[in-house]
């Protein structure tokens, strides 16, 4: 069994394990918690969801019951695909007490999955031990008639930051702080066989 490296995880907000096999990578992110759910992400023909297009995807979280994301990659597309980050922290700590609690008021939509799922989720949320978790998503719970300043404080904090790019190859798999890192991925191209095997935990 791998050794869990969760300090890496707690400092950068993600780790990256190389030349693993999905056996052992299935059982080495048990260490984090529960899988709550898997999913294979692979390019569809008629895709009916972000996740299984060929499409750029923009930086969000996933659901918010996920406190870790896991991807392990069995095929990359010959061209794109890659996995980009970015960490909130960068961003957040230089917010006043006044803006963090504006945008704990703001509200994304979230797919009603899990049981006590409300359909959407506050854009920060305070979990223990004073720490800020987040949940950014495409679109805004509740229509509001106004953009926020502060959420397009914040939006442009996000498209400033230098990404952190992550080309994932056959055997490399990435966890992240699902709460903490917001993911995008670049346009799949060329052979377009990316194949990842994504895990929720919780
Ligand atoms: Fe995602």
């Amino acid at each position: 069994m791998m050794k869990k490296q969760d300090n890496e995880l707690d400092q950068n907000g993600y780790s990256i394990i190389k030349g693993t096999s999905i056996e052992a990578f299935s059982e080495y992110v048990l260490c984090f918690g529960e899988v709550i759910n898997t999913t294979e992400v692979k390019v569809k023909e008629n895709p009916k969801a972000f996740v299984t297009s060929s499409k750029a995807i923009p930086f969000h979280t996933d659901h918010h019951a996920a406190d870790y994301v896991a991807w392990f990659c069995r095929e990359q597309a010959s061209v794109g695909g890659e996995t980009m980050l970015i960490d909130t922290t960068k961003i957040l700590y230089q917010y006043s007490v006044d803006e963090l609690e504006e945008l704990k008021g703001i509200h994304f939509t979230e797919h009603t999955l899990f049981e006590g799922d409300v359909g959407s989720c506050p854009l920060l949320d305070m979990s223990f031990k004073n720490k800020w978790k987040i949940y950014y998503s495409f679109e805004l719970h509740g229509n509001p008639k106004t953009h926020n300043p502060t959420l397009r404080k914040l939006e442009n904090d996000i498209s400033n930051l230098t990404a952190i790019t992550i080309r994932l190859m056959p055997g490399d798999a990435l966890i992240i702080d699902n709460r903490r890192m917001l993911h995008g991925r670049s346009q799949i191209q060329g052979n377009k066989h990316r194949h990842l095997t994504r895990y929720w935990i919780k």
